[in-house]
C-alpha cells in the first residue's frame, strides 16, 4: 500500500514541480553565458529575445507580491511556487501519517539519496555534506567542534557577520582564543591578491584557522575563496567559509574551492524554506586535529570525535546534522529548490545575477555620479548579486540611511536594506550603506525602476 502511494506522490511531484523542463530545453538553444563577465554595452541576456523570455518564465515561478519589488534576498529569499506546492504536500503527508510518512515519501534515515544529490550539485560526496538549519547552525557546529585552546589565533576579515562573531567571542571569553581581525580593502580593492596579501601579513606561529565570508554581507564583494584556502593549506590553517550569500547565487564546487568547511543557507539565494542550510566538511576531516560532535543525539553511542580513521565509523552527516526530530519536509523542499536551480543551470543563474548586478552598479554610477562611493566593486571576479552604496555626503549618518530604506519601501514600493561597517578596521565611526539584492526573479526594468526611485527619493532627502 505505502509503496504504491509513495510512487504516486513521487510522480505527481515531478509532473507538478518541474514545470521548467520545457523551458530549460528552450533556453538551452541560446546556450549558457559565462559567469560574471558583463559586457560594457549591456548584460548578455539583453542580446537575445529568447533569453529574455527564458528569464520571464523563470520569474513567473515566484509568488512575490506584485505591489512591491523585493530586493533583500541577502536577508532571506522567496520560495518558487513549485517548491511551496511540494512543501505543502510533504507536510500534508506527514500530518496524515506522522510515523509512516518516510515510507510514503520514500525518505530514509539520514536522507542518503538527498545528500548524494546535494554532493553532486556542490562538488563533494554524500559523506562530506550535512543538512543544517542555516549558516549560523553550521558555523556553531564547526567553531564549537574544533579543539581551540588558549592563545590559538583565528584570523577573519573585519566584515564578518554576528553569526560567526558570536561563537568566536565565546571561544575568546571561554578559552582565551585570540581573534585577529584582518582589514580587507573596500574602496581601493582592485583584485583578489590584495585580500590574500592582507591575510598573509597577519599569519603568525599561533594562527590555527582562517575564517571569512565568501561574500561579506556588509558590502557584497566576492572574496577570492580558492586563493584564501590555498593560503590556509600552505600555512597549516583550517579554513572555514561563511557562505550565507553564495549558495543559490554563484556556482559552488567545494572540492575545487579547497576549504575545510563551508556553511551555507538554504533559505536565502537558494530560495528554500526557512531554517534550511548545508554544511560541508572536506575529505572526512582528515586534515583536522579533532572535531567534536555538537548536539548529536548519537554521542557517544554511535558517533565519536572526528580524528582521522575514527570518522570512518560513521558518516559526517549523521554525526553533525542530527539535532533530534528533523523537519524532513523543509529539507526535501530545499533540495527541490536546488533541483530547480540545476535545471535552469547554476552557471546560467550566476551569469544572470552578476550581469544584473553589474548593470545596477553602472546605473548607480550614471545616475548618482562617478564619485558616489560604491562599496561593492564592479569587477567580474569580485562581483556578487549584492550591491551597496551611499549617495549622501555624510556616509556616517545612520538615521538618514534608515529613513531612506523605510521611505523607499513605503513611498516607492522597493524593499532593500541598510548595512553598517567600518571602512577601515581602526575607524571610530561607522559607515552606512544601502544594500540592494538582485536575483534570478528580477529583470532590467526593475533595476531601472529601483535606481530611478532611489534617485527621486535622494533628491527629496539630500
Ligand atoms: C554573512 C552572513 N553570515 C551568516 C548569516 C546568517 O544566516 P542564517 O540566518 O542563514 O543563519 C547572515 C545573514 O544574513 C550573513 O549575512
Amino acid at each position: 500500500m505505502q509503496g504504491s502511494s509513495g510512487k504516486k506522490v513521487e510522480n505527481q511531484d515531478r509532473r507538478t514541480f518541474f514545470k521548467l523542463a520545457g523551458l530549460v530545453a528552450a533556453g538551452g538553444v541560446v546556450g549558457l553565458h559565462s559567469a560574471c563577465h558583463p559586457t560594457e554595452k549591456a548584460p548578455v541576456i539583453d542580446t537575445a529575445l529568447s533569453e529574455k523570455s527564458f528569464w520571464k518564465r523563470v520569474q513567473a515561478q515566484f509568488a512575490l507580491d506584485p505591489e512591491q519589488v523585493y530586493m533583500n534576498i541577502g536577508t532571506t529569499g522567496a520560495m518558487p511556487i513549485g517548491v511551496i506546492d511540494n512543501y505543502d504536500r510533504y507536510n500534508r503527508v506527514v500530518a496524515r501519517h506522522p510515523m509512516g510518512f518516510t515510507d510514503e515519501l520514500g525518505w530514509e534515515f539520514g536522507l542518503v539519496k538527498q545528500r548524494e544529490k546535494l554532493g553532486r550539485q556542490f562538488g563533494c560526496t554524500k559523506d562530506e555534506i550535512a543538512f543544517t538549519r542555516n549558516t549560523t547552525d553550521g558555523l556553531n557546529t564547526v567553531l564549537f567542534g574544533l579543539p581551540f585552546e588558549k592563545n590559538d589565533e583565528i584570523l577573519m576579515t573585519h566584515h564578518e557577520h554576528v553569526s560567526a562573531l558570536s561563537p568566536l567571542q565565546v571561544l575568546k571569553d571561554r578559552f582565551g582564543v585570540v581573534l585577529r581581525e584582518v582589514e580587507i580593502p573596500v574602496l581601493d580593492l582592485e583584485n583578489g591578491d590584495q585580500v590574500v596579501e592582507a591575510f598573509k601579513e597577519n599569519i603568525t606561529k599561533k594562527s590555527r584557522a582562517l575564517l571569512f565570508s565568501h561574500i561579506p554581507y556588509k558590502t557584497g564583494v566576492r572574496l577570492p575563496a580558492r586563493a584564501l584556502c590555498k593560503l590556509a593549506r600552505e600555512n597549516g590553517l583550517i579554513s572555514i567559509i561563511d557562505g550565507a550569500h553564495s549558495a543559490g547565487m554563484v556556482e559552488l564546487d567545494f572540492r575545487a574551492i579547497g576549504c575545510d568547511f563551508y556553511t551555507a543557507s538554504g533559505h536565502k539565494w537558494q530560495c528554500g524554506p526557512g531554517a534550511t542550510g548545508i554544511l560541508y566538511l572536506r575529505n572526512h576531516g582528515d586534515r583536522l586535529p579533532l572535531l567534536w560532535p555538537q548536539n548529536s543525539c548519537l554521542y557517544p553511542y554511535v558517533s565519536q570525535p572526528v580524528k582521522n580513521d575514527r570518522l570512518k565509523i560513521n558518516d559526517f552527516s549523521s554525526q553533525f546534522g542530527l539535532r533530534g526530530q528533523e523537519n524532513y519536509p523543509a529539507m526535501q523542499a530545499m533540495l527541490d529548490a536546488c533541483d530547480l536551480w540545476e535545471e535552469i543551470g547554476r552557471d546560467r543563474i550566476e551569469g544572470y545575477v552578476c550581469g544584473l548586478s553589474s548593470y545596477l552598479k553602472r546605473s548607480i554610477k550614471q545616475s548618482f555620479g562617478n564619485s558616489t562611493p560604491l562599496f561593492s566593486p564592479d569587477i567580474p571576479e569580485l562581483t556578487s548579486g549584492l550591491t551597496s552604496f551611499n549617495p549622501f555626503k555624510d556616509v556616517h549618518d545612520q538615521k538618514k540611511i534608515e529613513d531612506f530604506v523605510d521611505r523607499l519601501k513605503r513611498e516607492m514600493g522597493y524593499v532593500i536594506r541598510s548595512t553598517e561597517f567600518h571602512l577601515h578596521k581602526e575607524d571610530t565611526k561607522s559607515t552606512y550603506a544601502l544594500r540592494i539584492s538582485t536575483h534570478l526573479f528580477h529583470d532590467h526594468a526593475q533595476v531601472d525602476g529601483v535606481v530611478d526611485a532611489m534617485h527621486r527619493l535622494y533628491e527629496r532627502m539630500r
